[in-house]
């Protein structure tokens, strides 16, 4: 579905991806991990196309997006949903209103009673109900990605992109979300992309793994493969995360 290749991206003198690739599957739920400031948030501004690489390739489709224009990385775009890392909700607009946004922004639906029916299914696939016209700010961040995830599959993306889907929720409200990702992406067969440093999340949904460390892709396979992982960055990163060590 989607495929890196040789992806670089530096800030001045700092190299953050510095020869990445892998693949992400038709109708799977792929899940980079990495330690924070590793890279992970850049990794996933260059494949929606938000952030323009050094070189490299990102083949959608057979389609290199690095080479489009803003109107046909648009187009694609379309296909695409994204949970940014911060929910990233509308502060100024209410739950119906940031969940309505695109299929408004994209004009696939434009009967407002079906608008209405859309966004009143989504928020009951999350887990909510009738909260449509509560604002961002009286919502709980457990919420507040619940709406986010609403607002990101309202389209019935054929990608939809996370981004630390489970940062700063408490463990009860982080597998609610796991589970929540998973029961969608089976529902919906939709190709799932994860970037996220959270082990449990990681081996409770995901059908591959890859590890960003040093600006590439250090290891990548199913979660036997990573489990099993000869390579020391990852039994490093598996061992620290069961110490509980912040990373
Ligand atoms: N627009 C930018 N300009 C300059 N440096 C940037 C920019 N965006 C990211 N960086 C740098 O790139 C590095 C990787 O950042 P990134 O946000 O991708 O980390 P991350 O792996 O997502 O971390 P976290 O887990 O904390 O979210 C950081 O050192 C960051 O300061
Ligand atoms: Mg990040």
């Amino acid at each position: 579905m989607i495929e890196v290749k040789d992806l670089k991206k530096s800030f001045g003198t700092q190299t953050v991806l510095n020869g990445v690739n892998f693949e992400i599957e038709d109708k799977k739920i792929t899940v980079i991990l990495g330690k924070s400031g590793v890279g992970k948030s850049v990794l996933l501004s260059n494949i929606i196309g938000l952030t323009i690489p050094d070189s490299g390739s990102i083949f959608y489709k057979d389609k290199d997006i690095t080479k489009l224009n803003l109107k046909e990385l648009n187009k694609i775009r379309k296909n695409f949903g994204v949970l940014f890392q911060d929910a990233a909700l509308f502060d100024s607009l209410n739950v119906f209103e940031n969940i309505a946004f695109p299929l408004i922004e994209h004009k696939t639906v434009k009967n407002k009673k079906e608008i209405k029916q859309r966004v009143a299914d989504m928020l009951k696939l999350v887990g909510l109900s009738d909260i449509e016209h509560k604002m961002p700010s009286e919502l709980s961040g457990g919420m507040r990605k619940r709406v986010a995830l609403a607002r990101a599959i309202i389209t019935n993306p054929e990608v939809v992109f996370f981004d630390e889907p489970t940062t700063g929720l408490d463990p009860v409200s982080a597998m609610s979300i796991a589970n929540l990702i998973k029961d969608m992406q089976e529902k919906l067969s939709t190709t799932c992309f994860i970037i996220s440093h959270d082990l449990s999340l990681t081996f409770n949904i995901a059908h591959k793994i890859g590890l960003l460390d040093s600006g590439k892709i250090v290891d990548f396979g199913d979660r036997n493969h990573f489990l099993n992982s000869d390579n020391n960055i990852v039994k490093n990163f598996i061992n620290a995360y069961s110490l509980g060590d912040t990373i």
